[in-house]
């Protein structure tokens, strides 16, 4: 059996770990051989592969990235391109092929196996933690820990010059991250993609809290929106699968704050420092036995399935199903958090 292996998509921490996983089980316990394919679905299209075996994964556990590279490129878009990666397939002699990605990348992956009967198995990962049908996704712990780190180093700064600070972290369409970090962090203000805000109510919030003596931090997601306005863009570009380039509705907001209540505000963006580095010991976990579960998948040929964690089980789902919609955060949870604003 000859297994291909693909990472696409935004990079997270941990992909290296799942790579790692996938190898060296499926070459010690099954016997496999491995290609590892070029910066997502554009290794498959391009025919652009590289050696993968136990000594190119070694030492790469900790390693942040994707020893395979990454990309945002989509077969569907091109006319041919479903014909040029089966074409790729064959002439690779790839028996089955293991997509790690998100949304995007295992949507391919799932119509590739539905509709044109590819041999594929889909793990999970982004940071945003907005894949539906898995209870997390590794890359988001990291992700969590490096916002909250930053928030608790702003607090001091914050309070030394009784100033506003807006941090803007990542997350499109959920706002996983900011909740997770701002709770974490102690924020006095969360805003989510999920629940359009007030400025009003932001600044009703702010006032508050230097009333009684203390700085205020405002968490907000990337692609939270105000009650009467568009989403903030960075430009209005649109990558293969259709998705803007976020980021600027933190500084938006902090203009709004100093203009509505006088104060002095500042902001933090965290963007792709979010997603580099070193993976936590909770993404190593999750990403390793991720890899474990996708290659014993592969030995089941049980394809056209994404491996998922429920609980503390790994179980499989079908990768159609895991990617029909995303996972937003629940409006019960976010109003667990409110207790804190202000
Ligand atoms: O999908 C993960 C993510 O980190 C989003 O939160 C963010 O909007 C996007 O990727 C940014 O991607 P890039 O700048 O790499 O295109």
């Amino acid at each position: 059996m000859r297994v291909g292996v693909l990472t696409g998509g935004g990079d997270c921490p941990g992909l290296n770990a799942v790579i790692r996983a996938v190898v060296r089980k499926g070459v010690q316990e099954y016997g496999y051989d491995f290609i590892g394919f070029r910066d997502g679905w554009r290794g498959p299209l391009e025919n652009d592969t590289v050696p993968l075996d136990i000594r190119a994964v070694r030492g790469i556990l900790p390693r942040g990235g994707t020893i395979l590279g990454s990309s945002r490129t989509n077969p569907l878009k091109s006319e041919d391109g479903i014909r040029r990666v089966k074409e790729t397939l064959v002439k690779q002699e790839v028996d089955a092929l293991i997509a790690i990605g998100g949304e995007d990348t295992l949507g391919v992956a799932a119509r590739l196996s539905g509709d044109y009967g590819l041999r594929c198995v889909g793990v999970p990962k982004t940071i945003d933690n907005d894949l539906s049908a898995t209870d997390y996704t590794f890359g988001f712990d990291t992700a969590v820990n490096i916002a909250t780190e930053a928030i608790d180093r702003l607090h001091t700064t914050a309070e030394s010059h009784m100033r506003v600070l807006v941090v803007e972290v990542m997350g499109r369409h959920a706002g996983w991250i900011a909740l997770h970090s701002g709770l974490a962090g102690g924020a006095n203000v969360i805003l989510l993609p999920e629940q359009r805000f007030d400025v009003d109510q932001v600044c009703a919030w702010v006032e508050s809290r230097f009333k009684i003596r203390y700085a205020p931090i405002v968490v907000i997601a990337e692609g939270a929106m105000p009650r009467d306005g568009d989403a903030v863009l960075k430009d209005d570009t649109l990558d293969s699968f259709g998705h803007v380039r976020l980021s600027g509705v933190g500084e938006w907001l902090a203009k709004e704050i100093e203009k509505r209540t006088g104060k002095e505000a500042r902001t933090t963006v965290l963007g792709h420092v979010q997603r580099g580095g070193t993976p936590s010991a909770f993404d190593r976990w999750l990403a390793t036995r991720f890899g474990l579960h996708a290659i014993d998948a592969v030995r089941d040929e049980d394809f056209g399935k994404m491996v998922a964690l429920r609980g503390t089980d790994i179980i499989r789902v079908p990768l159609a199903e895991a990617t029909a919609r995303i996972k937003t955060v629940d409006p019960s949870l976010y109003a667990e958090a409110e207790v804190f604003f202000g």
